[in-house]
Order: C-alpha cells, then structure tokens, then sequence
C-alpha cells in the first residue's frame, strides 16, 4: 500500500476523480469505444473516501458498483464527461483523470439505424477532435493550488512518451503505465511510473490497483501539504 494509507489525510479535500471509458455514439445502436472498465478509477475513490476524502466519481460506462461514500454522476461521451469534470473540480482540491476518453468522435450523429446500402462500399467515417480535458483543467485551475493527475497509458518508449505528455497536459502528476493486449485492461493489477511536474519519479511496482491509488494519494497529499 502507499506509505500513508489508513491515515486520514484527505478529510476535510474535496477530490475528483473520472473513471471508465468514453462511448461515441454513431447512431441510436452503435458507439466508438475503449477497453476501460473503470477498476482504477474506483480504486482511486475508494482509497480516497478511506482516507476521508469527500469523493466525487464521475463514473463513464463502468460496470462496477457504486464506491460505498463517494458521490456517484455518470457521463457517457467526452461532451458529457467533461462538463459532469468541469462542475465537479469547481470546488476541487485534486482532480485524477484516469478515464479514457476518445481523442475523436464521429462527425456526424445518423438520428436512425445506419443501413447497408445493396451492392455499395461504406462511406469513409468522418471524426472530429473532442476537447483535451486535461489540458484544460491543469490550464485553468478551479482553485489556487488544485492538483491534477492524469493517466497515460503507452506501448513503447514509455517513459520518454509520458514526460512528454506530462508537459504537454500541463498537470502535476502523470500515471504511466505500459499497456498490452493482457496488461491493465480489465485487470486488478497493475504496473506504473508516476512521473512529477517537478521532475520527480515514482516506480510502483506491479500490484494491485488499490496500492496505486495510495500512492497516487501520498502524492496528491504531500502536493497539498
Ligand atoms: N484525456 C482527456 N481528454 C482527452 C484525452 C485524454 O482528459 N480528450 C486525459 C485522460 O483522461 C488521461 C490523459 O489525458 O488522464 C492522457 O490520455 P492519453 O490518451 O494518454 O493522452 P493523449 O493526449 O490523448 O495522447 P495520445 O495521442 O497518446 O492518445
Ligand atoms: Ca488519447
């Protein structure tokens, strides 16, 4: 576990947390998705809520039930998600992205069922960029002092890829994590590196997701102070 677990630390912060995976509706049947079930993310409120946080989960198509003391809205899209982030982190004294959120979505949403057209090729489908929500919490800051997190998850040159994403996003933490066809997704366990706006690196070694998320707290906490 982190090296403050089972202490109180976080009681009287408000802290916010996303979790799960955007859908990107096509039409009423179809979306554009990803494989996160979200079990990082409760991870996160959970271990929040034990260290007397009062936890805001914003939950994005996750399976998994409701985290006992954390305040539970759901958000579908990356629209949704990032208002339902947005009101939430007004009040925020930490805020964790660690949804997955799609970098695009389809141009055009069909009101009806997309049909096969006899003897035709499909259309090509038209994406547009959805908002960098990250980027623009860590740019404006709800309050003075708020502290953000995101996740990042890579498949080769991790390391040089997430310092790079942690100056590209602007946060003050960036969980890096390897990712392949049987690591993370859907897992309890996980590996990571927690990379600091200060230049400062966090090994985790494999485990549980709920060792992660206390040190991902420590951090948070210590960042608080
Ligand atoms: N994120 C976000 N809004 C987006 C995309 C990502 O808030 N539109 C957040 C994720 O929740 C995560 C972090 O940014 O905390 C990193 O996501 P990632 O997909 O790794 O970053 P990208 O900038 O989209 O980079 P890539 O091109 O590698 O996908
Ligand atoms: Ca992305």
């Amino acid at each position: 576990r982190g090296e403050r677990a089972g202490e109180q630390d976080l009681a009287g912060r408000h802290v916010v947390i996303s979790a799960g995976g955007t859908r990107e509706p096509l039409d009423p049947v179809r979306f554009l998705g990803n494989r996160s079930t979200g079990r990082q993310g409760y991870a996160l409120a959970r271990a929040a809520v034990a260290r007397g946080a009062r936890v805001t989960l914003v939950s994005v198509n996750s399976e998994l039930a409701d985290p006992a003391g954390a305040d539970v809205v759901r958000a579908g899209t990356a629209a949704q998600l990032r208002e339902a982030v947005l009101k939430a982190a007004a009040d925020a004294d930490a805020v964790v992205m660690a949804a997955a959120v799609a970098d695009f979505r389809p141009a055009h949403y069909a009101q009806g069922k997309i049909k096969k057209q006899e003897g035709a090729e499909p259309e090509p489908l038209a994406l547009v960029r959805n908002p960098d929500i990250l980027a623009e919490i860590s740019a404006d800051r709800a309050r003075p002092g708020q502290i953000v997190v995101g996740f990042a998850a890579e498949t080769d040159d991790v390391l040089a890829n997430g310092r790079a994403k942690l100056a590209r996003k602007g946060c003050d933490l960036l969980v890096v994590n390897e990712v392949g066809e049987h690591k993370t997704f859907g897992s309890d366990a996980n590996e990571a590196v927690v990379l600091a706006a200060d230049g400062t690196e966090t090994p985790v070694p494999y485990g549980p997701k709920d060792a992660l998320a206390d040190t991902v707290w420590d951090l948070v906490a210590a960042r608080l102070g």
